[in-house]
């Protein structure tokens, strides 16, 4: 039977953990492909003592087997692989073997950045709360048409469409930022960051590229397996999430399609995967937040800062309105819970059944999310106390806690087939 690609997504607002349970899947896939987003991600992986955190490449690299994709629907910012690629020195990983990239991918230019940081200043208070890494303004050039993609370098004509592109966008800076030159990026102003990003092209140019679409139809057709892996989360896509307060790409399993050039009848087993809890990053709606010391106890308990930006987390109950709406847009076929160890010690856990929107219960997303007063209906359930460190199997889990999970496979219809109690690969429970 011909190979498929299953896919892992984020089910909640991003961070769920897609990073360490990548990495802990990769052992039975050939290829691991990333279809989408770019440097917003934040993807850590522990093992061993160690810890990583990537952006761009794959999070199946620590596999020595695997073959890592860097598909076209992503976005790649020379500056920042190249900051990658020197943070995985250390690790004995052979990136130049095991990467490769598409060259449909676009490039994120300096002056996206510089354009991402006057757009967000200019909207104020209604900011995105972006990770600045020039996401919308990139993705805004690839539909517009005048992106500039991997493959470009390779060809004669890129300074003068790379100078074009700059001129323009430097153009509409000025309508936004007096002097555009010196917004600081990556603490230089504008004209030394673009003098580094320039520099750190070579790095991009001694990886493999490929026509990844080719690449992984001929990988799928010999029976190779793929796994692709999503960034950012459903309750961000861009045509599904609670729209402005969302990221640029679709982020749901119809980006595995558009991003890595495969049909929908190669897409095996979709594994979404949640937080026992809720966090988000960033502004815009989440109806389930917490703005008590409850809260605080699960950001500080769960550690919850950006891996990208370092910023602190916010912290909420979980939202199945919101978890059953991702499993509808993606299809999810198995369910993976990340964190439970978080929640060990607190003597009650809240759910949100249900939304109440003037006056009435609802299990539905409103339109117009960001604007509407949302009051979630809770059920409540019993805590648990011992910490789960050491538990190895299903069974070893506290009663309240597999009560818990039942109750979330009754309500979505979906099993639950990995529990996640720490954030090292070790501590990864397959149900
Ligand atoms: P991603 O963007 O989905 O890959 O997730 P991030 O790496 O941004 O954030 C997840 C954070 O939680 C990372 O710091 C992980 O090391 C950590 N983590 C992952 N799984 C667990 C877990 O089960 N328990 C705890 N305590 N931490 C976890
Ligand atoms: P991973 O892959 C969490 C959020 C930002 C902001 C919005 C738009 O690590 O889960 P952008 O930089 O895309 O213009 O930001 O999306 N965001 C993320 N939040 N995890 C991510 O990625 C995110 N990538 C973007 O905080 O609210
Ligand atoms: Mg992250």
């Amino acid at each position: 039977m011909e190979a498929k690609t299953d896919v892992l997504l984020g089910l909640q607002w991003g961070d769920e953990g897609k990073g360490k349970i990548v990495d802990f899947l990769t052992p039975h896939y050939d290829v691991v492909a990333r279809f989408q987003g770019g440097p917003n991600a934040g993807h850590t992986i522990e093992f061993e003592n160690r810890k990583f955190v990537l952006h761009t490449i794959p999070s199946g690299v620590f596999i020595p087997e695997t073959i890592n994709v860097i598909g076209s629907g992503v976005l790649i910012d020379p500056y920042i692989f190249d900051q990658e690629v020197q943070s995985l020195k250390s690790s004995g990983v052979d990136l130049l073997q095991q990467v490769l990239i598409s060259r449909k991918a676009h490039l994120i230019l300096p002056a996206h950045r510089l354009l991402d940081a006057v757009y967000e200043k200019a909207k104020g208070k209604e900011k995105i709360g972006s990770t600045l890494k020039g996401i919308g303004p990139a993705y805004t050039d690839k539909t517009a048409r005048k992106g500039l993609r991997v493959g470009d370098l390779e060809l004669p004509g890129f300074p003068n469409r790379y100078q074009n592109l700059r001129e323009q966008h430097l153009q509409i800076a000025s309508l936004y930022d007096s002097n555009p030159e010196e917004v600081v990026i990556e603490g230089l102003p504008f004209k030394e960051y673009e003098e580094e990003w320039l520099k750190k092209l070579e790095t991009l140019n001694r990886f493999k590229k490929t026509d990844s679409e080719y690449f992984l139809n001929q990988a799928l057709k010999s029976g190779k397996s793929v796994l692709a892996e999503g960034a950012q989360g459903t309750l961000l896509d861009v045509d599904f999430g609670a729209y402005p307060f969302v990221t640029s790409s679709n982020t749901t399993v119809a980006g595995v399609c558009s991003g890595l050039g495969i049909p929908p009848s190669e897409i095996g087993k979709v594994y979404g995967i949640f937080k026992a809890y809720c966090t988000r990053v960033g502004s815009g709606p989440f109806p389930t937040e917490l703005f008590d010391e409850t809260g605080q106890r699960l950001r500080e308990k769960g550690h919850e800062f950006g891996a990208t930006t370092g910023r602190p987390r916010r912290c909420g109950w979980l939202d199945l309105p919101a978890l059953k709406y991702a499993i509808m847009l993606n299809g999810v076929t198995e369910l993976k819970m990340m964190k439970a160890d978080v929640l060990s010690g607190f003597s009650e856990i809240k759910v949100a059944v249900a939304y109440r929107v003037n006056g009435k219960e609802t299990n539905k997303l409103p339109f117009d999310m960001d604007r509407t007063v949302i009051e979630p209906v809770y059920q409540s359930f019993e805590g648990w106390n011992d910490e789960l460190e050491k538990a190895k199997t299903f069974n070893d889990l506290p009663p309240a806690l597999k009560n818990y999970i039942r109750f979330i496979e009754t309500e979505t219809g979906v099993p639950v087939s990995l529990v996640s109690t720490g954030p090292d690969r070790s501590q990864t429970i397959v149900k």
